[in-house]
């Protein structure tokens, strides 16, 4: 929401149009322009922030889940554009090194959800997935996913430092003259230091840490897909990252698949749709998941399809 505030923000100023001062109201129109399988959270935010759902331009994305190149419609500086790094079904990876160059030299502003993705850019044997996602003018990703921190520990990266601290600044009212303070760049202005457990889990890992994190967690989404499918679930993506989504033969056994190992209390899974249809998705995240726990899950589901 604070990215998604601070680029319209910094659109509409680039347009001569000062929002702070003058609201929304008459104001050039600002172009979001998504992949159709965006997050919810990002649906959530535009929605909260007004920019109106029916006027959201979707871009068709391929049979693994990216945006589709030759899709991505004409852009412009007044369009924010969002792409995701690790869609939540698949993992995949929008093509950021084909779109960004293009959107910058339009001139729009583009976010970037790497709510769990982003981290593949710690692998040297992954970071090939975010090739690209650089040029990008903001960046969201979350600790309490793949880093392990406990809840509500995210972070916004805005290349445009001014652009952020302008567009939540508080000093008027508390008159400090921080600009980056912390209360500068967030919704609230009373907070707990949420960034001391990222900072933390950081320097503790240190790159190699994180590295082998997520080298360890992608080798055993991997393990999953296969002992799955050797069962003979049918995978619905290609593991790329941590993500596996597969389905039963039917939507009916998926549904009645996912009931029972719920059930047993040794296992829980969301509800999944792919595709209009149920599905179960595995990401893998845990520092403490090992090989004996997939196999232990895909043993359970095995028993949990035959019934
Ligand atoms: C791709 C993606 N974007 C956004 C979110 C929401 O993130 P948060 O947990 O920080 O609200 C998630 C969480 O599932 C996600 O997977």
């Amino acid at each position: 929401m604070v990215a998604l505030t601070a680029a319209r923000r910094e659109l509409l100023a680039r347009q001569g149009w000062d929002v702070d001062r003058r609201g929304l109201t008459g104001a050039p129109h600002i172009r979001v322009v998504m992949s159709e399988l965006a997050h919810v959270a990002i649906v959530r935010a535009l929605r909260v922030l007004g920019f109106g759902l029916d006027t959201v331009e979707r871009i068709p994305v391929d049979e693994y889940g990216r945006v589709r190149t030759d899709a991505v419609p004409a852009l412009d500086d007044r369009t924010i554009l969002i792409l995701q790094a690790g869609e939540v079904n698949t993992g995949e990876f929008d093509p950021f090194a084909d779109v960004l160059p293009v959107a910058r030299a339009a001139g729009a502003w583009v976010h970037i959800d790497g709510a769990f993705g982003l981290w593949a850019r710690a692998s040297r044997s992954h970071r090939y997935l975010t090739d690209g996602v650089d040029l990008a003018d903001s960046w969201t990703t979350d600790g309490h996913k793949w880093l392990n921190t406990p809840y509500d520990a995210a972070m916004l990266i805005v290349r445009d430092a001014q652009a952020l601290s302008s567009t939540m600044n508080s000093d008027t009212a508390y008159l400090s003259g921080d600009g980056d303070a912390q209360k500068n760049l967030t919704l609230e202005l009373s907070r707990r230091a949420r960034g001391i457990g990222v900072w933390a889990a950081l320097r503790t890992l240190g790159s190699a840490g994180v590295e082998e994190l997520v080298d360890q967690c992608v080798s055993l989404a991997q393990r999953a897909a296969d002992g799955l499918r050797g069962d003979g679930f049918t995978d619905l993506n290609r593991v790329v990252l941590n993500q596996v989504l597969v389905r039963a033969d039917t939507p009916e056994q998926t549904i009645a698949v996912r009931e029972r190992a719920v059930a047993t209390g040794q296992t829980w899974f969301g509800p999944s749709m792919w595709h209009g249809e149920p599905a179960f998705r595995i990401s893998v995240s845990s520092w403490r998941t090992r090989a004996e726990h997939i196999d232990a899950l895909v043993e359970l589901l095995r028993q949990c399809r035959g019934r």
